[in-house]
């Protein structure tokens, strides 16, 4: 049985005061039985005060990218175990825009999944094509190369303690999900070329759909049987909205 994730990505959004005012609402808020495990994300800057708010509570903290190198010369980076050390269990990688505007290419996000993994994060790695990509039917050959390589560098034993988020480009940030049918079948296909090469890891992975989730559509995304719960951009920003997605979790 694989417990559902709900992930806040507020991207380079939020000041000090929103952070603490933000996630205070969300644990506060967050119900006892909540199905998910739940977690934001804000902006390095911001990752001590949210930890610091977050301490014993039920909400987890991730980073939305974490270098490909452990220490050194890499003016700009965050490593994973500075991350770790301020309280971070999860770490984005390979998501549309550090891919489209900061040019980071399927071969440096897998290395950036396997230094997670090095220092002792949880990588969510983004998966998804393009408009144009998915009018030319090439949707399952762009996720499938995504994923293939990221396993060529972290192997299966890697993959297992990777989250994978299905976010199809058009559906990010432009308000058009979507459905629940499309994002079952990519979830589909991903899990079944997982399956094909280890069934056990194929079981457990944990897939989440990311693009335009809002309250309105998150339950009939999570009901899918291969969708595992969310990567929230733009509804992780209001508490009401993100603590309803986080309840319509399986
Ligand atoms: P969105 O963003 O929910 O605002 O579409 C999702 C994401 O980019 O992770």
């Amino acid at each position: 049985m694989r417990r559902a994730l709900v992930a806040g990505n507020w991207k380079m959004h939020g000041s000090r005061e929103q952070a603490r005012r933000l996630i205070t609402e969300t644990v506060d808020g967050l119900p006892a039985d909540c199905a998910a495990e739940v977690v934001v994300l804000p902006p390095f800057v911001l990752l001590p005060v949210a930890a610091g708010v977050l301490e014993g509570s039920r909400v987890g903290l991730g980073a939305q990218n974490v270098c490909d190198a452990d220490e050194g010369a890499y003016t700009g980076e965050v490593s994973a175990a500075m991350l770790r050390e301020t309280g971070c269990r999860y770490a984005l990688v390979g998501h549309s825009e550090r891919r489209a505007l900061y040019g980071e290419d399927d071969a440096l996000v897998a290395r950036r999944a396997a230094a997670a993994l090095r220092g002792g994060l949880s990588p969510i790695v983004c998966l998804g094509e393009t408009l144009e990509q998915r009018e030319r039917d090439l949707t399952a050959e762009v996720v499938l190369s995504q994923l293939d390589a990221v396993v060529a560098e972290l192997g299966m034993v890697g993959l297992a303690r990777c989250v994978l988020a299905y976010e199809p480009v058009w559906a990010i940030g432009t308000g058009r999900s979507a459905s629940p049918e499309q994002a079952q079948d990519v979830h589909g296909l991903l899990r079944e070329h997982v399956r094909r090469l280890d069934a056990g890891v194929a079981e457990t992975l944990r897939m989440l759909y990311g693009g335009s989730v809002k309250p309105d559509n998150a339950g009939a995304l999570f009901a899918m049987p291969d969708i595992d719960g969310g990567l929230i951009g733009g509804a992780s920003l209001k508490s009401a909205d993100f603590l309803a997605i986080c309840r319509a979790a399986r």
